[in-house]
């Protein structure tokens, strides 16, 4: 079920579009969600929660794919 809750209310960037930059853009850093996203790139108001929460789903999804065939491939920018 997605999420769509704003993280960032400055970038209008959603739970789901950082999970999705994770999971279909391969991003493996906050900042190469931050690339892909905008995430907290206005006010950064939202830069703690949104790092956190970026951080916390990029460990999730490694845990998650490690050795599987499906192996999701992180890029690190
Ligand atoms: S709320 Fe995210 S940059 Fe302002």
């Amino acid at each position: 079920m997605r999420n769509e809750n704003y993280i960032c209310n400055c970038q209008l960037v959603t739970v789901s579009e950082i999970e999705d930059a994770v999971e279909k853009h391969g991003a493996a850093t906050f900042e190469a969600i931050q690339n892909v996203t905008k995430v907290s790139t206005g006010c950064r108001r939202c830069y703690a929660s949104a790092k956190s929460l970026a951080e916390g789903y990029i460990d999730k999804v490694k845990k998650t794919k490690r050795g599987g065939a499906g192996q999701l491939r992180l890029k690190f920018d």
